[in-house]
């Protein structure tokens, strides 16, 4: 497979969503490989589930894609790991107008970086529209279900992280 036409899927990811999920899916419509990079920021890190947790859940839900889709994660820029990676191509998805400014600051800053590798820009599919990482775990923490717009393995994990 060409290397050229490999993309790279940057995040939290803490937990992913059906939202992240949906957009790999269509995404692998136009690539033949998609690596989701998982970032870390050692000692600064505040999120909710462990680095290691997030792979895994990222590794079962993709478990029948194993050539096409592969979970990893990276620290420092992710120009220079997408560099490394041999990928031109970074995804980010779209919800609403609120994302836009900071996608493209990052867009702006990451092609200054490195000019020859571009930001392709997804659109959330319109029922994950509201759905983000942030939300799912306040809700779960308050007591609130959010089945259906995570896949099963993370409903479980979130809910044995908040004892509901
Ligand atoms: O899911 P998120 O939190 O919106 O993802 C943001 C992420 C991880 C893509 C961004 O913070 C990132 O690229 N971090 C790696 C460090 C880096 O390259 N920073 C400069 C970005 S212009």
């Amino acid at each position: 497979m060409a290397q050229n036409n490999v993309a790279i899927y940057p995040g939290s990811f803490d937990p992913i969503t059906n939202g992240h999920v949906d957009l790999v899916k269509r995404t692998l419509r136009v690539f033949d490989r998609i690596i989701i990079a998982i970032a870390t920021n050692p000692g600064k890190d505040s999120s909710l589930f462990s680095l290691e947790e997030r792979l895994e859940m990222v590794r079962e839900v993709f478990k029948g894609f194993n050539r096409r889709i592969q979970a990893d994660s990276f620290e420092g820029l992710l120009v220079d790991y997408a560099e490394r990676k041999g990928a031109r191509v970074i995804i980010r998805g779209l919800r609403a107008i609120s994302d836009f400014e900071y996608e493209f600051q990052m867009a702006m800053m990451n092609h200054r970086l490195k000019p020859n590798l571009e930001t392709f820009f997804m659109m959330t599919g319109e029922s994950e529209f509201y759905t983000s990482s942030r939300l799912v775990k306040e809700v779960v923490s308050l007591g609130g279900d959010v089945s259906g717009l995570v896949p099963s393995n993370v409903l479980k994990r979130l809910r044995q992280k908040f004892d509901r």
